[in-house]
């Protein structure tokens, strides 16, 4: 089946529900308190793109903040359950609650403007791997971040390029961060305490594939603002290159952007 009509599932606790009728108690941890983690999975053709490694971060956010293991098998039973007779693009959400509750959302991928002028914003809650368990956790919280997307916002870009306290260009809010120079994709280190994107290695599996070399490591602003071609990528859209970072004007010409954003794209859709 196609069209939008059926793109507004959820199922809360294997249960189902439309999405607008779904419901978890507002005495339920993640409500209360943002406690749990997620996970946002881009569906391509009706089909969930790496799966797999979406579900073992989530294991692995549950991990760091010491909450109980989420039940993979009836999460991968929630989202077949959802895209049942789904052949359409999509975003799957799914979560895991410290109440216990797991809830897997349907619906429709973003319509809002891919964002591509970037703003720089202080991100202090992201700290080296090493020095606090809970970095690059995808937790239930994301007020941080979406509160630097709005400032940015204000700023007049489209979203937040997140950069450390000690200086280093990290991520997006909700994306990943990369960039060429002199033929080389350099890729913000997950040891800076960004989250292990899952675009982000389909990006550097593309690029290793082309031939192109990739170099993972600590760089501040002034290396993304020099680079040649400055790429954001997330779970549920295609890869994108930027035009501007904190109205710095990026070159125009993204041949490799353009070339990765195909691979990962073919790949996405199986072929
Ligand atoms: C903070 C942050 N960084 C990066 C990403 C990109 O991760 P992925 O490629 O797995 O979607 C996300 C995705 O939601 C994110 O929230």
């Amino acid at each position: 089946m196609s069209g939008n009509s059926v793109l507004r599932r959820a199922r809360v606790d294997g249960r189902d529900a439309a999405l607008d009728a779904a419901t978890v108690g507002v005495l339920d941890d993640g409500f209360a308190r943002g406690d749990g983690a997620f996970e946002t999975v881009g569906v391509w053709d009706g089909a969930p793109f790496r799966l797999l490694d979406h579900l073992q971060r989530l294991a692995a956010s549950m991990d760091a903040a010491s909450l109980p293991a989420p039940d993979l098998d009836a999460l991968r039973a929630d989202v077949e359950a959802v895209l049942d007779d789904v052949s359409v693009d999509a975003v799957v959400r799914v979560y895991a609650t410290g109440s216990g509750t797991r809830v897997v959302t349907l619906e429709a991928q973003p319509e809002r403007e891919a964002p591509r002028r970037l703003i720089s914003q202080p991100a202090p809650w992201i700290r080296p791997l090493g020095t606090w368990a809970l970095a690059g956790v995808k937790s239930m919280s994301y007020l941080p971040n979406m509160a630097a997307g709005r400032a940015a916002q204000a700023a007049g870009g489209d979203d937040a390029l997140l950069v450390t306290l000690e200086g280093f260009v990290a991520e997006g809010p909700t994306f990943a961060v990369c960039w060429m120079r002199d033929g080389t994709l350099h890729a913000p280190a997950v040891e800076l305490g960004v989250v292990d994107s899952i675009s982000r290695r389909s990006v550097i599996e593309a690029a290793q594939d082309l031939g192109v070399e990739v170099v993972a490591g600590r760089w501040g602003l002034e290396a993304a603002l020099a680079a040649d071609e400055v790429l954001v990528s997330s779970a549920v859209r295609p890869v994108i290159a930027l035009t501007a970072i904190d109205g710095h004007r990026l070159p125009e010409a993204t041949p490799t952007a353009d070339q990765l954003a195909d691979v990962v794209q073919q790949r996405r859709r199986g072929r």
